[in-house]
């Protein structure tokens, strides 16, 4: 089966590209499941019920989230009912929502996972044993574990693919916004990227106005980030063809659309 993965939706401008651009992705991976990282939709930080609903109708089926999963609070109203919505594992137990929602395609389970790393973000439990028990469960089901590790550090994000290789489908990184050119498969079948990275505007800092991220840093002092109004956009994802008896990756292949990449193959 073929995997199609859209890094973090970011606000309106994220939002309108992912609706320009999915159908005709999804056609041309020939992709038989198809995830967002949507915890940026709104505004830029969270998501709200009517985007969830808006992604899911434009044809993801399933929605991952990440350190903002919780900023628009009316997600406390609808998280626990939203099946195809998975927020970081590793937050306490007792936390709303769910790390490991499985998903059925073709016949086929698919469990996918959606974890948050520790280095230079709020403390949460530990993914890495998280991670161990989350696919204990889910090998019970499937061989197909497809994780989004949405963490800060290249380093943190490497530790996680190479500790899951051979154990996971793959691992993709999601959260700094910017797409690495790392994409492989791992020595025992594990496909992996360390970013995605982000769907939203493209002459913008991090999918955010970049004049208000300079002044943050030249100043020191609090700003309030604003989504650029702009047309130009960019997407950027990750398909993934995957051996459905072994759950190993075939291969893996980077997506960027923007207008200095029209495509990437
Ligand atoms: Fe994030």
């Amino acid at each position: 089966m073929n995997i199609l993965f859209i890094g973090d939706i970011v606000g309106k401008p994220g939002r309108v590209a992912l609706e320009q651009h999915i159908h005709q992705l999804k056609e041309q991976h020939r992709a038989d499941l198809t995830i967002v990282n949507g915890e940026n939709a709104a505004h830029g930080k969270g998501l709200t019920k009517k985007f969830y609903h808006q992604f899911l109708e434009l044809g993801a089926d399933i929605i991952t989230l990440g350190n903002h999963a919780w900023d628009k609070k009316e997600i406390f109203d609808f998280i626990d009912d939203a099946e195809k919505l998975v927020r970081p594992a590793n937050y306490p137990k007792g936390t709303p929502g769910i790390g490991m929602q499985f998903v059925n395609v073709n016949q086929i389970t698919v469990a996918v996972i959606n974890l948050q790393g520790r280095t230079f973000m709020n403390p949460l439990d530990d993914p890495f044993q998280v991670i161990d028990y989350l696919i204990k469960n889910a090998k019970k089901k499937t061989d197909i574990i497809f994780v989004d590790f949405h963490a800060e550090t290249t380093s943190e994000k490497q530790a996680m693919g190479w500790y899951l290789d051979g154990k996971v489908t793959a691992v993709v990184g999601t959260h700094t916004h910017i797409q690495t050119s790392d994409e492989r498969i791992l020595s025992n079948g594990t496909g992996y990227i360390t970013d995605v990275g982000m769907t939203g505007a493209y002459d913008s800092i991090l999918g955010m106005e970049k004049d208000s991220i300079i002044r943050k840093f030249k100043t020191g002092l609090p700003v309030k980030f604003e989504i650029p109004e702009t047309e130009r956009t960019v997407l950027s994802g990750i398909t993934v063809s995957v051996d459905d008896k072994t759950g190993k990756t075939k291969s893996i292949k980077r997506i960027l659309i923007n207008p200095d990449h029209i495509n990437f193959e």
